[in-house]
Parts: C-alpha cells; sequence; structure tokens
C-alpha cells in the first residue's frame, strides 16, 4: 500500500488513536531517584548546578526516601560524602560510614524501598579518583579491586539491596562477586555500570558529590565517547563477571549503545540520565527556554525506546509528582 490508500497521519488525527498506538511509556515504576548523604550536615544544602538535587544530612535523608516511597518511586541510589577523605579511601567501607549509616536508617523507615548503593572510591580519596594511585598518579586496577569489594560488603551488611559499582576498574564485578558470595551474600544482585564514559556532563554531579579529580581526568578508566564497540566488549566482561543488571551512562547521546546492547544480551539494562542532562533541562526551562515537563517526558521516553527498562534520574521524584497531579 501507498499513499493515497496509505495515510499514516489517520493514526494521529484524534488523541484517543494516538493512546491506543503509542508504543512507549514512562512509568514511576521504572525510575530511580539519586539522593546525596552528607556527613555532619546540619540542614538540606541545595546543589548550586542541580536545582532541586540536594545533599542531605542523615536524619533528612531518611525523610526524603520516606517521600519517594510514598510517591511510589521503587527505589533509590545512595551516593555518601564523608566528613574527611583520606589517601586509602578508608571511611568507604567502615561499619559507620555515611552510606552505611544511612542504609540502615533508610531501611528502618521504608523497608519496602528499594536501596542500590554506588560503590566507588573517589568521594572518599584525597585525589578524587575512581581507584587507588599509585606513586606516579597513575590509577591502579589491581590494588583497587579488593578495596571495592569491601566496600560493597559493608553495604551489602548495613542493609543495601543492590550494589552498583562505577569506578570502571577491570575485574571488579569479579571481586565483588566472590567477596559477597563468600559472606553470605550470593543472593545480593549486582547491578554494573558496565559502560561509563567520560563525559563533560558529569560536572554537576562532581559539585554535588565532591568528588572531582585533584588533577587529570578519567579517561584511563572511563570509556571514549567515540567508542561504541567497545561498549559490548564491557557489557560481555561485566555479565562474564557475575553482573546481574548493567548501566549505560550518560543516557542522552548514548541511544545507540543502549540498543545495542539491549539487541545482543537478555539482561535487565538501566541508564543514567546524568547531572549534565538535569542541569541542562534545568537552565533552559529556567529561563523559559524549554518547556521541561515536555522536554524530560521526550528524552526519557528516548532512553526507553532506545532500549532502557528502567532509568536513573533526578527526575524521578518530580515526574512521579508530575503523574500523581495528573490522575
Ligand atoms: C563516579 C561517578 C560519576 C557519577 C556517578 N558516580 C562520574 C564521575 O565523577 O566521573 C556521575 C553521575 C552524574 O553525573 O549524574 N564514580
Ligand atoms: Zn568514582
Amino acid at each position: 500500500m501507498k499513499y493515497p490508500q496509505l495515510r499514516l497521519r489517520r493514526l494521529r488525527e484524534s488523541a484517543g488513536v494516538r493512546r491506543l498506538v503509542q508504543e512507549h511509556r514512562l512509568l514511576v515504576e521504572n525510575l530511580v531517584q539519586p539522593l546525596f548523604v552528607k556527613e555532619g550536615l546540619s540542614k538540606p544544602f541545595e546543589v548550586p548546578s542541580m536545582p532541586g538535587q540536594y545533599q542531605f544530612p542523615l536524619k533528612e535523608a531518611a525523610r526524603e526516601a520516606e517521600t519517594l516511597e510514598a510517591l511510589g518511586i521503587p527505589g533509590i541510589i545512595l551516593f555518601g560524602i564523608p566528613a574527611g577523605k583520606d589517601k586509602t579511601g578508608r571511611a568507604a567501607a567502615a561499619g559507620r560510614g555515611v552510606v552505611q549509616t544511612a542504609i540502615r536508617a533508610i531501611k528502618k523507615k521504608c523497608p519496602g524501598l528499594l536501596l542500590i548503593a554506588d560503590v566507588c572510591l573517589c568521594e572518599y580519596l584525597v585525589h578524587g579518583h575512581c581507584g587507588r594511585m599509585d606513586g606516579k598518579g597513575r590509577v591502579v586496577n589491581d590494588a583497587s579491586l579488593l578495596a571495592l569489594a569491601r566496600v560493597a560488603l559493608s553495604y551489602a551488611e548495613a542493609g543495601a539491596d543492590v550494589v552498583a559499582p562505577s569506578d570502571m576498574m577491570d575485574g571488579r564485578v569479579r571481586a565483588i562477586r566472590g567477596l559477597l558470595d563468600q559472606k553470605g551474600f550470593e543472593t545480593l544482585p549486582i547491578l554494573s555500570y558496565a559502560v561509563k564514559y567520560t563525559s563533560s556532563f558529569y560536572a554537576p554531579f562532581r559539585e554535588a558529590a565532591e568528588n572531582r579529580p585533584r588533577f587529570g581526568d578519567r579517561s584511563t578508566y572511563q570509556m571514549n565517547p567515540a567508542n561504541g564497540r567497545e561498549a559490548l566488549r564491557e557489557a560481555f566482561t561485566d555479565l562474564e563477571e557475575g553482573a546481574d543488571m548493567l548501566l549505560v551512562k550518560p543516557a542522552l547521546g548514548f541511544g545507540d549503545v543502549i540498543r545495542e546492547i539491549r539487541n545482543r544480551f537478555d539482561c535487565p539494562l538501566g541508564a543514567f540520565s546524568v547531572s549534565g542532562e538535569y542541569a541542562m533541562i534545568k537552565a533552559a526551562s529556567q529561563r523559559g527556554w524549554l518547556d521541561e515537563k515536555k522536554a524530560v517526558q521526550e528524552t526519557h521516553l528516548g532512553i526507553k525506546r532506545a532500549g532502557a527498562d528502567f532509568i536513573i534520574t533526578y527526575w524521578a521524584k518530580e515526574l512521579a509528582e508530575w503523574t500523581k497531579a495528573k490522575s
């Protein structure tokens, strides 16, 4: 069939038919809200480059988690900012560390909320890189693995439901899986940031998580944004090492990567809509240059259309509120 018998506009004429044939939907059930918890903070601090996002003191973090749960958001991902950093990142695996304490407090208040703990060292190390460093300023892979695994284990012991390594060291999924299994956490899933690019769009996050590298950049461990095939190798190796779910990050601009992974692998796949994606649309909307709700619907639907099962997004709370207001 072709025009004039075929008229694709027929399926766009009425709101009713448009609704019926819509292929993808954004559901609150598929959203995860990031949360920043800062040790020693007395009241929530709004992150300047991320309007509407806060560093929370412990108490407030638990209260915020309750609000998110009441909105129907299935899970949160926790990032911790410790009171102090050191050369080994010791505080990251401390039983009374900021994330561990937050996990226990939130679990108590919201037993039904999925608690994902981001596993990395950059917030805890003075140099701000994601792994241990040698005397020459190089991030060393293998010496970082046990440290990362210990962090993951301590989050598991505190009550995290999922651990999510974001460091991009080779072999960390295997190291984490090994230690978790050895300590009786064989049923705890690993969500691996398998495909994480070196991105300028992480800038606002570094203000929020206070993990900006003191020198250099992360291009010796995070991926080159010019590479697509390499993402499939990262996905493959992480699945081989025991990852249960994969993440692609950033989301915007990497739809092709999400689609390729979706086509090749049958595991659950998430996408992280990062801080810069948030800042960009927030800033333009505040100036009246974009309609925020429509822009967010469009970008997030695009991420789902690309093939993501779930989205980690700073808009999770607002999307849930907008959904609630409509119904
Ligand atoms: C590092 C980490 C980063 C993000 C989360 N964990 C990136 C980085 O600093 O390189 C970025 C998230 C965002 O921008 O929203 N472990
Ligand atoms: Zn890191």
